[in-house]
């Protein structure tokens, strides 16, 4: 028979049964990833999900995600990407991939493009190639393997001079192959995207900005925290002057939100107050995590 869940209607059934565990393991549970599906996010999702179904291939759709440094945006890809990668089927005469993520190349850098395709879907590193080798194995592994729609996380890393060939590379994997694209970015990428107006028309533009305090989204982000951190007792996390301290704080960034309530679910385990209130947002280091600023001033480092 299964163990009695400890009484504590706040929390999701996970939740509640991590209250079992010892508090170091509570507190690396703390520390976990979790995955909360927002609007904006799952709205991101179903755009994806209508590009990697639909059938025309001969100019494929692309997505490109813009926002903030720590908004969300690789989270977003990863959990696509795990949701599509089929299980592994070792009757199967080749691996299909429909859904591929890799990490745009440091500088407008085509073979570096290439290499992480072919990485991405399970082809070794290959002795030197010619640009134009590795381009036509890119382009056949793509084939091979059912590609529809590859990830390029950190696009906007591509800048630098001399990016316009790389434009062109990133086109022609949709007219050549048919795959589409879905970047994410931060806002530098639109200068770098000036420079082809044909994959700039050929991108549909998707921003991921900061949060707002009323953003009915935002209480139901913080709904969600309290319902998986675990703690014993509630927290209120969406009273309006915690959500705002927190929304603050965090620089209204989904990064920096998850960070202060972390420490501050943390600092609520090792207190033993078991839940997040003003108390613990004004514990050192909750709201505050140690600044760069103080770090370049020390003078004993
Ligand atoms: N859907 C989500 N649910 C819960 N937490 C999230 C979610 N998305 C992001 N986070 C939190 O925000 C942090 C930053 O997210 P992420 O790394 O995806 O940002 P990013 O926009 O890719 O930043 P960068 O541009 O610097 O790479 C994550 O480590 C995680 O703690
Ligand atoms: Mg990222």
């Amino acid at each position: 028979m299964a163990a009695e869940l400890p009484d504590a209607p706040h929390l999701d059934p996970l939740a509640r049964e991590a209250l079992q565990l010892p508090d170091d393991r509570r507190l690396a549970r703390i520390d976990r990833d979790l995955w909360i599906g927002y609007g904006r996010a799952l709205d991101i999702g179903q755009r994806l999900e209508r590009i990697l179904q639909s059938g025309r291939r001969m100019r494929p759709d692309n997505l490109l995600v813009v926002g903030p440094s720590n908004n969300g945006k690789t989270a977003i890809a990863r959990h696509f990407v795990a949701r599509h990668t089929p299980p592994e089927d070792p009757g199967a005469e080749r691996a299909t991939i429909p859904v591929a993520l890799i990490q745009a190349p440091n500088g407008p850098r085509i073979p570096q493009l290439l290499s992480a395709i072919l990485a991405a879907l399970g082809r070794p590193p290959l002795a030197w190639r010619s640009t134009a080798q590795l381009r036509a194995e890119a382009h056949r592994a793509m084939a091979d393997v059912g590609l529809r729609l590859l990830l390029v996380d950190d696009l906007h890393n591509i800048r630098g001079s001399r990016c316009a060939p790389m434009l062109v590379e990133l086109r022609e994997i949709g007219s050549c192959t048919g795959v589409s694209l879905g970047g994410f970015a931060t806002r530098e990428i639109v200068d770098v995207l000036r420079q082809d107006e044909q994959l700039a028309n050929r991108m549909a533009p998707c921003p991921l900005p900061r949060w707002r305090l009323d953003d009915p989204d935002y209480a139901r982000l913080l709904a969600t925290f309290a319902r998986y951190l675990p703690l014993r007792r509630p927290s209120g996390l969406t009273h309006p002057d915690l959500a705002a301290r927190l929304l603050a704080a965090a620089d209204g960034l989904i990064g920096g939100v998850a960070a202060a309530l972390r420490r501050a679910a943390a600092e609520a385990v090792r207190t033993g107050h078991e839940c997040i209130d003003d108390t613990m947002l004004a514990r050192p280091g909750v709201l505050e995590p140690p600044a760069w600023a103080e770090v370049a001033a020390a003078g004993n480092l």
